[in-house]
């Protein structure tokens, strides 16, 4: 399976934070937003990641990212020339994705919490159509909203619906067939211009091959959309990090646990950081197989 970041937008809500610096490149505590979403795709196993971005910003992802071999993955990157929706990430990824099924993030979701894993190794596992997430919240008008049946069957999408069917937003996470390539090149522009990712979760609501999973309360999923939300989001994090002495979204840490590199390789990177508590921590996980 193959992984998308969409870390794309102009960031408007957040100015003038992200005037000169693109969203996802802004720190949650102590790394970067989109260390969050990518620590997703590792921790389902995904290791042929595309990110994508507008033009002006995709080199300081570049930057940030490499090539990813430091972390035993490989990332490629990709434009979207204008902000045209979150199913153009499909469109621009079809030689990427090629014939494989692909899962998509959206570059500002984090996610943290007990069955994380279990839940997107089994999102993973499917092998054939849609697999979207049921989050509750407040105020599910703000997002895409499901709505089910007592058995999980999904009766409905919509997107930011002004008197919303459910209170389960849909987050920032997707799991799709090869299909949905040739489903996002015949979706319609909505009434705002743009490609939605609803529209495309509707297409496989039709065929009958969308399914919900829900995310439980033990699971975190944070806003990180306005000033307040990614203060939040930091507290919440520097909060567990600091109770528990483990890492949220360590890169570094995920890749040695998944085996994709070995204690030498987290080793040097932990050298390479060792004046930040971030390197100390990397080093400190070699202590574990020292023990
Ligand atoms: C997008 C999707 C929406 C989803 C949300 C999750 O909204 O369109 O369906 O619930 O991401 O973060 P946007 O953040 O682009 O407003």
């Amino acid at each position: 399976m193959r992984g998308i970041v969409l870390a794309g937008g102009k960031g408007t809500r957040l100015y003038p934070m992200t005037k000169a610096i693109s969203k996802q490149l802004l720190p949650i505590y102590d790394k970067p937003l989109i260390y969050y979403p990518i620590s997703v795709l590792l921790l389902a196993g995904i290791r042929e990641i595309l990110i994508i971005s507008t033009p002006e910003d995709i080199d300081d992802y570049e930057c940030l990212l490499g090539d990813g071999s430091k972390l035993g993955v490989k990332f490629q990157y990709g434009v979207q020339e204008k902000p045209r929706g979150l199913a153009e990430a499909f469109i621009i990824g079809e030689k990427f994705i090629g014939t494989d099924k692909v899962c998509l993030v959206l570059g500002d979701n984090v996610f943290f919490g007990q069955d994380l894993t279990k839940v997107l190794l089994n999102a993973q596992k499917q092998e054939h159509g849609a697999t979207i997430f049921g989050y509750p919240v407040k105020d599910a008008s703000a997002f895409g909203v499901v709505e089910f049946d007592e058995n999980n069957n999904v009766l409905s999408i919509e997107e930011k619906p002004k008197k919303p069917k459910s209170n389960f937003a849909v987050p920032g996470l997707y799991f799709y067939d090869n299909d949905v390539i040739k489903i996002a090149q015949n979706v319609e522009p909505s009434t705002r211009g743009e490609l939605e990712i609803t529209s495309v979760n509707n297409a496989y609501l039709e065929r009958g091959d969308l399914k919900v999973a829900l995310m439980g309360r033990g699971m975190a999923w944070l806003d990180t959309g306005t000033p307040e939300g990614m203060l939040k989001a930091a507290e919440f994090v520097e909060a567990v990090q600091s109770r528990q002495g483990f890492y949220i979204a360590c890169l570094e840490e995920i890749a040695w646990r998944r085996g994709f590199i070995d204690n030498e390789q987290l080793q040097s990177i932990g050298n390479g950081l060792k004046m930040t508590a971030y390197g100390k921590y990397v080093l400190s996980l070699l202590d574990e197989v020292r023990a």
